[in-house]
């Protein structure tokens, strides 16, 4: 299938329009490419006990599995409240590597016109617990 990290970088920025984000006041808009071509969008939903906010990330892969949808080739996020890039945190890197293959390619990019354009492996080397990992 060909990826175009354009278009789905486009609908990470539109989902970071959804973005429940009254205590940071930072949107985060993730898009992920099924391996049929179908896209899964989140954002970061916060809550004011702040531990339980949901990344925008995490979003988009709890809506995809939970409609039968568990393999994915392609990330993109959206930062559009900062002005540099902002990749996925620890906790996200951990959950998108059981879904995503190392070579999987990811964008993201802020308001700013840095782009960065990496891969699930290079974001999470020596993936944890690697050797459990199941294709189920
Ligand atoms: N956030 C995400 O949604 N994804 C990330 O990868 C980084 C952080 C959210 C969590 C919180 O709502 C806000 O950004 C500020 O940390």
């Amino acid at each position: 299938m060909k990826i175009n990290m354009d278009d789905l970088y486009q609908k990470a920025r539109q989902a970071a329009d959804a973005a429940y984000a009254p205590y940071s006041h930072f949107r985060v808009g993730a898009a992920l490419l099924a391996e049929d071509g179908t896209v899964f969008t989140g954002c970061n939903v916060e809550n004011r006990s702040y531990g339980l906010t949901i990344c925008a990330e995490r979003g988009a892969v709890m809506k995809a599995v939970s409609s039968g949808c568990r393999s994915f080739v392609a990330l993109a996020i959206a930062t559009p409240d900062s002005n540099y890039p902002v990749g996925p945190c620890g906790a996200c890197r951990q959950v998108l590597s059981e879904f995503m293959e190392s070579t999987a390619p990811v964008r993201f990019a802020g308001s700013g016109s840095e782009v960065v354009n990496t891969t699930v492996g290079e974001l999470y080397p020596y993936d944890s617990l690697h050797e459990l990992a199941t294709n189920m």
